[in-house]
């Protein structure tokens, strides 16, 4: 059985430092595990409203969060929280009432930023909707990246032997918060 992440990346920039953490995270899943980035930009700002008919991006997301077995969120911080697209996409996926896409999938939090906190507070703020949202999220080890020159290249390559260590145990911990939490 192969276990499917959804990767959630809170940047829409080409050059996002948090989508080439992302695909370096991708790159040390080991066998049985993909992780495969979920669109988020083209997502309608939220409104409650359509939520008895939500158009199509919304209903390819929260498809595509039903069939992963965990979440992997890498995100950003935007002035000492998540970026609004971010907080737009986990809302819109936790709609209607009731019927929450996200109700129940292990997940894992990391990030990187240029600040020296490396989005410890947007971190924060995200577990606190994730604990709302009824998701186990992994605790330890918390990945708070600071980056710098050729830290990340665009292929997801790390430039920084004790960082790819660092990032791989993140990894053997959470696939197997992953292997513990997830409905199978
Ligand atoms: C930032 N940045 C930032 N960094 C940080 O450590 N704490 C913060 O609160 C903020 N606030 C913030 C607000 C806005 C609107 C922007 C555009 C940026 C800087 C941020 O770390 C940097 O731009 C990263 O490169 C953003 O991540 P991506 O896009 O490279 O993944």
């Amino acid at each position: 059985d192969t276990y499917r992440i959804a990767v959630v990346v809170g940047s829409l920039r080409k050059d996002s430092l948090n989508r080439r953490l992302a695909l370096a995270l991708a790159g040390m899943a080991p066998q049985g595990f993909t992780f495969e980035q979920l669109r988020i930009d083209d997502l309608p700002p939220y409104n409650q409203d359509n939520d008895g008919n939500p158009p199509e991006p919304v209903r390819r997301l929260k498809n595509e969060i039903a069939n992963a077995q965990g979440v992997l969120f890498v995100t950003p911080e935007y002035n000492r929280s998540i970026p609004g697209v971010l907080k737009n996409a986990i809302d819109h996926a936790s709609r209607p009432y009731g019927q929450s896409a996200w109700a129940g999938k292990p997940a894992g939090v990391v990030g990187i930023s240029i600040g020296q906190i490396g989005t410890a507070i947007a971190q924060q703020h995200l577990r606190n909707m994730l604990a709302y949202l009824d998701m186990p999220t992994l605790g330890q080890p918390e990945v708070f990246l600071q980056n710098h020159e050729g830290l990340l290249d665009d292929k997801g390559q790390i430039g920084k032997d004790s960082t790819k260590q660092f990032l791989q145990s993140w990894m053997d911990r959470y696939v197997e918060w992953v292997r513990r939490h997830a409905a199978m």
